[in-house]
């Protein structure tokens, strides 16, 4: 059997789409045009790639961003200093400092610091204590994205045995929150499985969709998928590659030539969960504006 592959690309365009329309009402009706505020410290190739592309996202939604680069020693403070200088600031309706940050700054401070009716990036306690208790405000955009695909491919967790390798606080922790929620696109029995986990092929050959975040490149095999399961690949992982002039490749966490075979519906990377980010970072700024004008 072969499988559908689920078009991460196509659907982060139609969801765009829509938010450049949103945009437009929200711009007809109030005035005001979302803004967008991204914080790059340091020169880590990855972030600058991903910076880049939020920027670009951004422009073809007409969503007004503001970027700022810091050098990799800046300190915490300046940093801070910042970020409460885009709190006050009324253009910006999110906040998005690209993760990770240099050694000697706090993340966690820093996440503390953005506003939480700015951080559309969903990792405010504030925010992920409303996921948890089912009062989402802002949703991290990984695993909101990822939610997205789902429905969006007719693959609805409802009622699913759903595996997630990787208990990250970007993905794992969060997308376990959203899809065993009590409402319309979760619904889902949630295993999050790790790097502790014992036997974990007994556990992922149960999952009717399993989400593999743990960014080790050919970590999913053939064998530890049922046949006719959803694969969800969330890794982005650098490998080298001498016949290519950059020198490198990016693929996930699937073994994807085998496991493909075997399953209904496979992300593939690039272009599977990678563009969903992006676009829900959209969405959940236009929701902060409108939260603030509409
Ligand atoms: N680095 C990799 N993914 C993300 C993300 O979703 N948000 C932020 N802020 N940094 C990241």
């Amino acid at each position: 059997m072969s499988s559908q592959i689920i078009d991460g690309k196509k659907i982060s365009a139609e969801i765009r789409d829509e938010i450049a329309k949103d945009v437009q009402i929200l711009k007809d009706n109030t005035g005001h045009v979302p803004g967008l505020a991204v914080i790059l410290v340091g020169d880590d190739p990855a972030s600058q790639v991903y910076v880049r592309m939020k920027k670009k996202a951004c422009e073809k939604a007409n969503i007004a961003s503001f970027e700022y680069r810091m050098p990799a020693d800046t300190k915490e403070c300046e940093l801070l200093k910042k970020i409460e200088e885009l709190n006050e600031n009324d253009k910006v309706n999110g906040i998005l400092v690209q993760l990770p940050l240099p050694g000697q700054i706090d993340e966690n401070k820093v996440i503390r610091t953005v506003s939480p009716l700015k951080d559309v990036d969903g990792l405010h306690p504030e925010n992920l204590g409303l996921l948890l208790s089912g009062r989402p405000r802002f949703v991290s955009c990984t695993p909101y994205g990822i939610q997205e695909l789902l429905m969006r491919s007719g693959c609805s967790p409802e009622g699913k045995n759903v595996v997630i390798v990787g208990r990250s606080n970007l993905v794992g922790k969060p997308l376990a929150a959203i899809l065993m929620q009590k409402s319309a696109g979760a619904n889902a029995t949630v295993t999050v499985a790790h790097s502790r986990t014992r036997n974990l092929k007994e556990i992922t050959v149960g999952a009717d969709i399993l989400v593999s975040a743990i960014g080790r490149p050919g970590f999913i095999t053939s064998d530890m998928v049922s046949e006719g399961a959803v694969v969800i690949d969330v890794g982005i992982n650098r490998i080298d590659d001498s016949t290519l002039e950059k020198g490198y490749r990016i693929v996930g966490d699937v073994e994807y030539d085998t496991v493909s075979r075997k399953v209904s519906f496979i992300t593939p990377v690039p272009g599977g969960v990678g563009p969903m980010t992006i676009a829900m970072l959209l969405k959940n700024t236009v929701k902060s504006s409108k939260m603030k004008w509409a």
